[in-house]
């Protein structure tokens, strides 16, 4: 069987990219290695750049977002108890961001490809690339035990961090930089009011904890952790007593604790693989970079990548125009660089990294210190969390 184009991996990036070909016939086969209920049940952040929320209205994937989606104008930074508020909005011209869970933004987009005949091939297993430098590429991989393959004239590899694209390509042509850093983040859900009209990102001498929400009635707050940290090590009292001692006394009597039904901590980590491209292999999302969530900027840069992949395969198939797609990974990459400098910057700046009293330490806290007292700083910070242009 042949397919223009073979789309690895059901997260955002893959299934985006199935829609915007879609819209303009070009038609992909999506295989995913993990079942439907995994996909739709994995937990991850929620604020949707105007960008993001752009590209699910251009594929006609909006009602339940429009719906459901809360848009905030702002954000609040606590330090060591006070609360200070960025007017975003303000700083921006106008602009915002969307509150609208990951989780939720994949199950509409899953239930619209397939409403719309799209085929993903769930428990799709053994993906392998064949041919990536000819133009003849193929995909092989097992389901039910049986082994197919399909040929394609384009890969797209949407299969995040630990997916078989990226490890596809020639050692000697990828290079890669990352930064971990010393600790993770402890996340909850929970069934309970938000604390604020806005998100609260608090840097205290405890460490960074974040406030954010879901809906009116379903919080997802997160405490940074030693990296070592167990889920066994926190029962639910002692995460949200954490929380109220990271927010300060005024904000702690505006917690509202309620039933934690999601408990999970990930590492940080900022990770970037160049090119973003090989042959007819092309990269996106988590596959090629990772940020640590400080700021939400993975899934929106999934979403920038993948409007980039779109554009230029649709040139190539309706206009036979070759040029995007040879500079995919130019044009991906100086966009994902700037989201790794605002989610690093984010993250040393709000986060504790036991170093407090050394000279990086004290120039992490002036740096703070000077964004919140200048309105270039908060400027800086408004426009890089609303979403740089794509
Ligand atoms: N074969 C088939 N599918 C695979 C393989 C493989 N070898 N390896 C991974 N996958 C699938 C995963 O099961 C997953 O469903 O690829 C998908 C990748 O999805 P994500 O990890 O969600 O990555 P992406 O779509 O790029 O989404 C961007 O933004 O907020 C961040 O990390 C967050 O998921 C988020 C990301
Ligand atoms: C979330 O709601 O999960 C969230 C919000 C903001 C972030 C990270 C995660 O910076």
């Amino acid at each position: 069987m042949h397919v223009p184009v073979v789309i690895i991996g059901s997260g955002p990036s893959g299934l985006l990219l199935s829609h915007l070909l879609h819209i303009r016939g070009i038609a992909s086969v999506i295989l995913e290695r993990k079942n439907r209920q995994h996909v739709e049940g994995r937990i991850r952040a929620g604020v949707l750049e105007m960008g993001t929320v752009g590209l699910m209205r251009k594929i006609g994937v909006d009602q339940r977002m429009n719906a459901e989606g809360i848009l905030h104008g702002g954000i609040y930074i606590s330090v060591d108890g006070k609360r200070h508020h960025i007017n975003m909005k303000a700083l921006t011209g106008g602009q915002t961001v969307m509150i609208y869970g990951q989780t939720e933004l994949t199950k509409d987009l899953i239930a619209a490809r397939l409403a719309h005949g799209g085929d993903i091939v769930f428990e799709a297993e053994d993906v392998s690339l064949q041919g990536i430098e000819s133009d003849k590429p193929s995909v092989r991989y097992v389901k039910d035990g049986a082994e197919h393959q399909l040929s394609c004239d384009y890969i797209a590899a949407c299969d995040g961090y630990h997916g078989v694209g990226r490890r596809t390509m020639p050692e000697n042509r990828l290079k890669t930089f990352e930064r971990v850093y010393p600790f993770g983040w402890l996340g909850v859900l929970a069934k309970a009011k938000p604390v604020a009209d806005e998100l609260i990102y608090a840097s205290h001498a405890r460490g960074f904890a974040l406030c954010s929400m879901r809906s009116e009635t379903v919080v997802r707050h997160y405490v940074q952790v030693p990296s070592e940290d167990k889920i066994e090590d926190w029962s639910d009292d002692r995460f949200w007593n954490e929380l109220r001692t990271r927010l300060g006394p005024d904000d702690a009597s505006l917690v509202n604790e309620g039933e934690v039904f999601e408990k999970s901590i990930a590492p940080l980590r900022s990770f970037v693989a160049e090119p973003m491209s090989h042959g007819r292999l092309f990269l996106a999302g988590d596959a090629a970079h990772i940020v640590p969530p400080t700021g939400a900027k993975g899934l929106n840069l999934a979403a920038s990548d993948v409007h980039y992949l779109s554009e230029a395969l649709i040139a190539k198939f309706c206009e036979n125009d070759e040029r995007g797609l040879a500079q995919y990974s130019q044009k991906a990459i100086a966009r994902v660089w700037k989201a790794e400098r605002f989610s690093w910057w984010m993250t040393s700046m709000l986060h504790r990294f036991g170093d407090e009293d050394s000279f990086d330490g004290r120039v992490r806290r002036a740096e703070l210190d000077y964004v919140l007292s200048s309105d270039a700083g908060k400027t800086t910070l408004a426009e890089n969390y609303v979403g740089l242009p794509f």
